[in-house]
């Protein structure tokens, strides 16, 4: 459920017409719902009420200040997976206490300001970041608290690219390896164990996943517990899928009854890093339409972002659904939405029914809040696009537009170059 809807025909957001933001800011832009958000949030941490949890947010689905500011006063935590996650978690005031940190590439001074900081815990990837951390940990003079990340080897039948929980996969230590790994921590003067964790992907629309890795990692937790090694955090990652298309996940509720029964009542603290559930579905890139022309065996609708704007149809094929910002009496073709960069991986959907708008129309792509902005770039030297959110009926950019100028921050031509 989200809050762009169609009144008199004209695309709102909440209370405010999306053809009015993009007078005011200008395409392309992103632009994020408070109600949604917010709504997001608490129907997600409500799934899990009466039981003992941290809802640690994860930043890489959207990391704009703005959002972890109205995250962290809905009292979420963070998921970060490095050092400038922790510095944006941190300056939008979230408590180290409340962060946790996975990433199979922390590197050493990532590390050290996470131990600085005084995060709740390191997910630990592999065995030689345990004795990193532990080194580090013991130069600083500090405990580092730690969880390993366990692959639990479980297929979350979600795209190649977003499945993490597999053998193959670059993540997490698999299920015998992480018992040595906890065996060698507990022999380690400078860290602390006090979890577990796994994150066996990304938009994943069915609840066995997340059973089969619950059971591997209860079953880790019970040898663990044979050896006296107390774990207080069992961190279940994130991963819960969200509509596009046609697609059906399971509600929060259900998510969490099926994960609350599979815990029974095991004395841990359950944490979470939901990111797409939160803010997939509370944003969409708003463009416009710059062209249409119809090659030998396609039309094209050519509109003004592109693949450096939002990458996920480029890089998964991803689905969005594409609406008018306007609903006039648009004939519909099968066309394909493209952008400006100079790829032929430049699309926005490939083959839709799309409305047959013309040059200067405003389109919609909707469910582009996760993933979206984080991964645009200055690709082609665009610059990168405003975000913008909106609250009932008051809207504000939250990023502003970068210009031609932002584009060559830090660069400088050598001295040895006339
Ligand atoms: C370690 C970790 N936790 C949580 C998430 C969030 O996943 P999602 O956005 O699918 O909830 C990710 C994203 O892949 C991740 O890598």
């Amino acid at each position: 459920m989200h809050h762009f809807t169609y009144k008199d025909n004209e695309l709102y957001c909440e209370a405010v017409t999306v053809r009015e933001i993009a007078a005011a800011v200008g395409t392309p832009f992103y632009l994020y719902s408070h109600a949604t958000l917010e709504r997001h949030f608490k129907a997600f941490d409500g799934a899990f009420e009466g039981i003992d949890r941290l809802i640690c947010y994860s930043a890489k689905a959207n990391a704009s200040q703005a959002i972890l500011r109205l995250l962290k006063n809905l009292g979420s935590g963070l998921d970060i997976v490095s050092g400038g996650e922790l510095y944006r978690g941190l300056k939008a005031g979230i408590a180290p206490q409340k962060i946790v940190y996975s990433g199979v590439g922390k590197r050493v001074e990532e590390i050290d300001d996470a131990l600085s900081a005084g995060i709740l815990m390191f997910n630990v990837e592999s065995l030689e970041e345990l004795e990193l951390i532990n080194q580090r940990a013991g130069t600083l003079g500090k405990k580092a608290p730690i969880a390993i990340r366990v692959n639990p080897d479980v297929d979350p039948k979600t795209h190649p690219y977003i499945s993490t929980g597999l053998k193959k996969n670059k993540f997490g230590i698999d299920t015998r390896a992480a018992l040595e790994g906890y065996l060698a921590a507990n022999q380690m003067a400078h860290v602390n164990i006090i979890g577990i964790d796994c994150h066996i992907g990304s938009q994943i629309t069915q609840v066995q996943p997340f059973v089969d890795a619950l059971e591997s990692l209860k079953s880790l937790i019970g040898e663990l517990k044979q050896k006296n090694i107390d774990i207080k955090f069992l961190d279940m990652g994130g991963g819960l899928g969200i509509t596009y298309n046609d697609e059906a996940p399971p509600h929060p509720q259900e998510y969490a009854r099926t994960l609350v029964q599979a815990l029974k009542d095991m004395p841990v603290r359950l944490i979470l890093e939901p990111g797409r559930v939160i803010v997939g579905n509370a944003g969409i890139l708003v463009t416009r339409a710059l062209y249409r022309k119809t090659g030998g065996a396609k039309n094209f609708m050519i509109v003004d972002a592109g693949m450096n704007d939002l990458l996920r149809p480029t890089l998964y094929g991803a689905f969005h659904a594409i609406w008018p910002v306007s609903k006039n009496k648009y004939e519909t073709i099968k066309a394909d939405v493209v952008g400006p960069i100079c790829e032929t991986g430049d699309f926005l959907a490939q083959d839709r029914e799309v409305p047959g708008v013309s040059h200067g129309d405003l389109l919609a792509v909707m469910s582009a809040g996760a993933y979206g902005f984080m991964m645009a770039s200055n690709y082609c030297s665009r610059p990168r696009l405003a975000e913008v959110m909106v609250k009932d009926d008051q809207f504000e950019v939250i990023r502003a537009r970068q210009n031609y100028e932002d584009l060559m921050i830090g660069e400088t031509v050598p001295s040895f170059i006339e």
